[in-house]
């Protein structure tokens, strides 16, 4: 069985993957990494050499092969994953997979983008607080659809890691 994690950036799926992983004693892995060391360059370099479609392609094409050749781990997907190319119906037909849903308040993800900004290449461009939020508002309003077609879903706000893990 594999558990994959999907929620908006910054909703803690990597921190949250890791600490899950550690307690019931599953791998880890995140997909973002596995692009990056399949591309050989970071996710920022791949949107700036090839563009958002090259990615969505690539990361697709990646979503099937660890689903396929992974077991027992716990993965954590992009934010943007479950939203383009199938991407969704790929993880529900996974009879070896259950997906839960990080789900973060507008406010705690402004915040917590705001300070990590730079290494997000869909957000790298905003310059102020008020902007970002009206940004992820729009974006969060759009991905809420799929993000709530996952198996499960736990809130995270004012929740530590070993707390939304136990959940
Ligand atoms: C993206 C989220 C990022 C990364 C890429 C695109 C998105 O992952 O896959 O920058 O579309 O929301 P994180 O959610 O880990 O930041």
């Amino acid at each position: 069985m594999n558990i994959v994690l999907m929620g908006y950036m910054g909703s803690g799926k990597s921190l949250v993957g890791r600490d899950l992983a550690a307690k019931i004693k599953l791998n880890y892995l995140d997909l973002d990494d596995f692009i990056e060391n399949q591309e050989k360059k970071s996710i920022r370099k791949i949107f700036d050499d090839k563009g958002e479609i090259y990615f969505r392609k690539k990361e697709s094409l990646y979503l099937k092969e660890v689903l396929e050749t992974y077991k027992n781990t716990i993965i954590s997907l992009g934010g943007g994953t479950p939203c383009f190319a199938g991407n969704l119906q790929t993880i529900a037909n996974n009879e070896n997979a259950k997906s839960i849903y990080l789900q973060t308040s507008l406010d705690e993800l402004t915040k917590r983008l705001f300070a990590e900004r730079d290494k997000r290449p869909l957000i790298s461009h905003i310059t102020t607080s008020d902007e970002l939020k009206d940004f992820v508002r729009k974006h969060l309003f759009e991905r809420s659809f799929y993000y709530n077609q996952a198996d499960y879903k736990v809130i995270t706000d004012q929740k530590s890691e070993d707390q939304i893990s136990k959940e």
